[in-house]
């Protein structure tokens, strides 16, 4: 069918109204309602044909309408049409949320097409800083324009509800404000060089387990506070080209297919203009994709000929009009007409990856965490490391360094530093150590195919302490013998990978093996009071307390990106002062999550067997460190969100409010605090602040406190002081009441803690009170709302 309607486009002159139309608006910055009106105009002129193939992705059987320019690897397409009327050329849509994910070679051509691996989406977010990200942002955009890319599918912004989430890594954190910020501030820097980012996935999408049959029992409050919010941050701040739906059910209802969601909360109520696409093959689609297009999503990916029949047979039926088609052709195009393609930006597929890596580098080492670098049982502080300092590094993460997650969060990257690489760069490193790892791991190392066309994923257990190696007959246990003897220092490396499609497990991925806590433990027994460093390239949380009093140091690198090694010797030798912070809670133990609690609150069960997996959201708003603050010790934390250490310290002073205007009649008011923060050790360094707000319980529970503000510093000297400014605008100070279907500030007394991370314990305190509750604004009746007796899933006991 598809193929036909090709044929009977083609026939005729082409008379590029559209091309000529598109010089005259090339410069002109009018906005989203100027190319609204001029796609109206244009979807005018389109067969009903060519509306349906729009609003349908071209799927994989065949070549996307009025292609001229096809990217190898690209994940989609939007068609575009060729007629005698119209010249809309097809756009490509590519992954993902650490780089432009298209495939690096190409059948009959001898260059290139390698893109930068960023820092994953969590890293970057540890950096806590704007204007890294939108650097960031901007260089990815650069890359996937000059690649010939229209839409990056990116960023991620689900909400890290459980550790073990697969994607985690994708995303940004546990906390909507600051993967809000974070993801604002991506879409702006990719937008900027006029590519479309694509948020996703829209919403609650927070396992991969069953993760295109899971139904999402979620209160409409935890919803609006924890899962909506950083979608809504975002499109209000940002106003992305597109957002892209999830796979999951919301009580009952696949996200794809809520009117409520897509066009009452993120069009009605945030204002979004954009375009809204399906997550790839999700929810009814191969029986009932009209009614994703009825729900107000747009584009169904990647779509294909008999998606295309289905809507079909569905306006053949009366169930689709072409009216609604006509509308989500025109949402799309509105966005396409921005696009480098429509633009006929003539992209030459040489961006400057030279650059690229090194702010890929510099993204790393602005946002990996330290979390320990204590004196207890060494002779001066273990990091950094001096550069006369010899180096022995264990584990066969060295090697097997991770710069990424797998899945369509991978990125084809032209190389990877190493840890071992990097550290040898930077390091005299211990050769007889790295001997013995690079053997044990070309001896033991197992490769296992990719998911989702991804490269083959190489996997090595850690060695053991008897092992050895073909080519000697010391175990490890001598090697390391004989390093705490020929060595200053020992950096233990240890790697964890995870990936679309899965979820992580707790044995031998949340918790450590036996073989790695007994490395730390021998390196550390045998090391005495040299220092010993714990590397942890991970995807996301892993549990430290079984390992940690035996590590002196302990660096969080995450997925670093292509340069990772490098990066992590920059932050290990003091050439940058770490300044990252938790973007995540660490807990002391899996079992103290709440969604831990047992399997129906994750990853889900289905008990009657109709193959839904029921998830109940126990957690409901306590979700990370709303729930660990409950508890006033912080007991149940090894390292509290917002939490990092530096090389130098800092002082917070004159922390006041400046402007308090919540309580002013007829305005939607604000807050505005300021603080100075004084560097007040030895090197420079940069800060996080962050502010947390405790708001008085009145008809509504709420967390002990919760994050409102935060900023970074530039780089201060030793001794030098920066005011920071911080705005908490009413919006942002609300809680939702689901009953009344409103945002509401309740009356009572506030505290205001400007705090180094979640625990607030030594903060410094601002106090306001709210005379009487402040609606700030009214939401959609009943959006989300839990199914018709269904009892609400929360069964949260704080601590
Ligand atoms: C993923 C999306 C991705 C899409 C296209 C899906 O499997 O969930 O995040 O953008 O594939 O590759």
């Amino acid at each position: 069918m598809r193929n036909l309607k090709r044929n009977l486009l083609a026939i005729g002159t082409v008379t590029v109204l559209a091309s000529a139309i598109s010089g005259c608006f090339l410069d002109q910055k009018t906005g989203d309602d100027y190319y609204r009106k001029l796609a109206q105009k244009m979807v005018k002129k389109m067969s009903d044909a060519e509306m349906l193939n729009m609003v349908v992705g071209t799927g994989y059987e065949t070549k996307a309408v009025n292609l001229s320019d096809d990217v190898s690897g690209v994940a989609g397409y939007i068609d575009g049409v060729s007629s005698d009327l119209l010249d809309i050329p097809a756009t490509k849509l590519a992954d993902g949320p650490a780089g432009v994910r298209i495939a690096p070679t190409r059948e009959g051509d001898s260059a290139t097409y390698y893109a930068t691996a960023w820092p994953v989406g969590t890293l970057l977010a540890s950096s806590w800083d704007i204007a890294l990200v939108k650097a960031v942002g901007e260089a990815y955009g650069n890359e996937a324009k000059e690649y010939g890319v229209d839409f990056a599918l990116a960023p991620g912004m689900n909400i890290q509800r459980n550790p073990l989430g697969g994607r985690n890594f994708e995303y940004y954190s546990e906390d909507p404000l600051l993967s809000g910020k974070i993801g604002a501030a991506m879409v702006e820097g990719i937008q900027k060089e006029g590519v479309g980012a694509t948020i996703k996935h829209f919403v609650a999408n927070n396992q991969e387990t069953e993760r295109m049959k899971s139904n999402n029992v979620v209160t409409p409050r935890a919803l609006r506070e924890i899962y909506l919010r950083s979608f809504q941050i975002a499109v209000e701040e940002a106003q992305p080209w597109a957002l892209m739906t999830s796979y999951n059910l919301i009580n009952g209802i696949y996200s794809n297919e809520r009117y409520d969601g897509m066009t009452s909360v993120l069009r009605g109520e945030w204002g979004f203009k954009g375009l809204v696409m399906s997550d790839w093959f999700a929810g009814n689609v191969s029986t009932t994709p009209y009614k994703q297009l009825l729900g107000g999503q747009d584009l169904i990916e990647p779509g294909g000929s008999s998606v295309l029949q289905s809507l079909q047979d569905s306006i053949d039926h009366g169930d689709l009009s072409m009216d609604t088609v006509k509308e989500h052709a025109v949402n799309i195009l509105t966005q396409v007409l921005k696009t480098p393609s429509y633009q006929r930006y003539a992209y030459a597929s040489h961006p400057d990856l030279n650059a690229h890596a090194k702010l890929s580098r510099r993204a790393a080492t602005e946002s990996m965490v330290l979390l320990k670098n204590d004196a207890t049982h060494t002779n001066g502080t273990p990091l950094p490391i001096s550069q006369h300092a010899k180096v022995a590094v264990f584990g066969v993460n060295q090697i097997n360094t991770y710069k990424g997650g797998t899945g369509s969060g991978d990125v084809n990257a032209s190389h990877i530093v190493t840890i071992e690489q990097g550290l040898a760069n930077r390091f005299n490193t211990d050769t007889a150590i790295s001997d013995f790892y690079d053997t044990y791991f070309d001896e033991n190392k197992v490769s296992t195919p990719g998911l989702f066309g991804g490269a083959d994923v190489v996997s090595c257990d850690e060695a053991p302490l008897d092992a050895s190696v073909s080519s000697g007959s010391d175990t490890l246990t001598d090697l390391i013998a004989d390093a705490a003897q020929n060595d200053d220092v020992a950096v233990v490396t240890i790697g964890r990978l995870a990936g679309e499609g899965a979820d992580r497990s707790q044995d031998a991925d949340y918790y450590f093996t036996d073989a790695e806590i007994q490395l730390i433990q021998t390196v550390k027994a045998h090391f005495g009071t040299k220092p010993v460093v714990v590397v942890l390239n991970v995807t996301g949380t892993v549990d430290t307390e079984q390992w940690k009093d035996s590590a002196d140091g302990i660096l969080l690198a995450y997925l670093g990106g292509q340069e990772v090694g490098d990066a992590v010797a920059d932050v290990l030798s003091g050439d940058v002062n770490p300044s990252g912070k938790l973007a995540q809670s660490f807990p002391v133990s899996y079992d103290v999550i709440p969604s831990a609690e047992s399997e129906v609150t994750f990853p889900g069960t289905d008990d009657d067997g109709d193959g839904v997996y029921t998830v109940n959201y126990n957690d409901g708003i306590y979700v990370g460190y709303r729930y660990f603050n409950s508890d006033d010790d912080y007991s149940d934390v090894s390292y509290p969100f917002g939490y990092g250490l530096s090389y130098t310290s800092f002082h917070y002073s004159d922390v006041k409010m400046i402007e308090n205007t919540y309580n002013q009649k007829g305005r939607i008011g604000q807050l505005r605090l300021q603080a100075n923060i004084t560097n007040t050790g030895p090197v420079a360094g940069k800060e996080v602040v962050e502010v947390y707000v405790h708001a008085p319980e009145v008809k509504l529970d709420k967390p002990t406190y919760e994050l409102k503000a935060f900023a970074k510093t530039d780089i201060l000297a030793p001794g030098k002081t920066q005011t920071l400014s911080f705005t908490i605008p009413a919006n942002l100070l609300a809680s939702f009441d689901q009953a009344d279907n409103e945002w509401i500030i309740e009356p009572g007394n506030y505290t205001v803690y400007v705090s180094p991370s979640s625990d607030v314990t030594a903060a410094n305190q601002v106090h306001f009170r709210i005379n009487q509750e402040i609606v700030v604004s009214h939401t959609t009746p009943e959006a989300y709302a839990l199914e018709r007796g269904v009892a609400s899933p929360e069964t949260i006991h704080l601590p």
